[in-house]
């Protein structure tokens, strides 16, 4: 199997994720190919990239990281990459045919905490399940898998977001919690209900002098609080960061073996 990976500018966040991404291809053993672009990147270009991966059959998967500059059209670029090789799961197509439960590429951080509720054998049939957020990367397609009838999932599903009344109330009746709001801590003990499965998808660098970067990793949950009243929590570093690659390893052997047809 094949990655690529193309990467827009400077961003710290993005430049550890890609490399994490990298790293995690050649312990795999699959071949991956990184091609960087600086900011005043034209879109013009980017797209002209995307179409020769995607007509390069030596190259399985394709993802552009995110985010990217301002003046480039993040669904143009998503729209661009061939369904067939969109292992991040982005493309309307594959974005689709989750919503019908039908063969596609999930998104990786979905997809990998699905496997992760799946490895560690937690029921999510007829429980409650409230998703924080709503984004198209994470909350959106979390709450879709949730729902669906498959296994995980056959859960209630309430979809909280920021125009949410009463959050606290709402994260109260969980009984499996996935916070994917990108606000540090902004969970805590008394939005969780006693035995609750949490899950942290944030991940957010806030500075700390005491570290040799500058900086630590933090979630989205107030882990010393929350993780006493829990049955499961997820760590943050540790926890769903893990699990996204794993889904996006998962993607790109399933690319390599043709496993999502979109033509007939
Ligand atoms: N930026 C934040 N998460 C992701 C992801 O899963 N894929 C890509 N391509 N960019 C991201």
């Amino acid at each position: 199997p094949h990655l690529s990976a193309i990467l827009v500018g400077a961003d710290g966040a993005s430049e550890t994720y890609v490399a994490s991404k990298i790293k995690n291809c050649k312990e795999v053993g699959f071949e991956s190919s990184l091609f960087r672009f600086p900011d005043t990147v034209t879109e013009a270009e980017l797209l002209d990239k995307i179409n020769s991966i995607n007509n390069d059959s030596s190259i399985d998967g394709l993802l552009v990281q995110l985010p990217l500059p301002k003046h480039i059209s993040v669904q143009r670029i998503t729209e661009t990459i061939s369904p067939e090789k969109d292992v991040d799961g982005f493309h309307p197509l594959n974005q689709g045919r989750m919503v019908q439960n039908l063969p596609c590429y999930l998104p990786a951080t979905p997809y990998g905490i699905m496997l992760m509720l799946e490895h560690e054998g937690i029921t999510t049939a007829g429980k409650h399940c409230v998703v924080i957020g709503r984004s198209n990367i994470v909350g959106m397609p979390m709450s879709i898998l949730m729902s669906r009838n498959a296994d995980p999932g056959n859960a209630t599903v309430t979809l909280c977001h920021s125009r949410s009344t009463d959050l606290s109330a709402i994260t109260r009746t969980a009984d499996i919690l996935i916070a994917a709001i990108g606000k540090p801590r902004f969970v805590t003990s008394d939005m969780v209900k006693e035995g609750a499965v949490v899950i942290d998808v944030g991940i957010i660098r806030i500075e700390d002098s005491s570290t040799k970067s500058g900086y630590r990793i933090t979630g989205d949950v107030d882990f010393e609080n929350v993780a006493p009243k829990c049955s499961y929590i997820s760590p943050v570093p540790g926890g769903v960061g893990l699990m996204t690659i794993v889904g996006l390893l998962k993607n790109t052997l399933r690319a390599a073996k043709g496993e999502v047809k979109f033509s007939f």
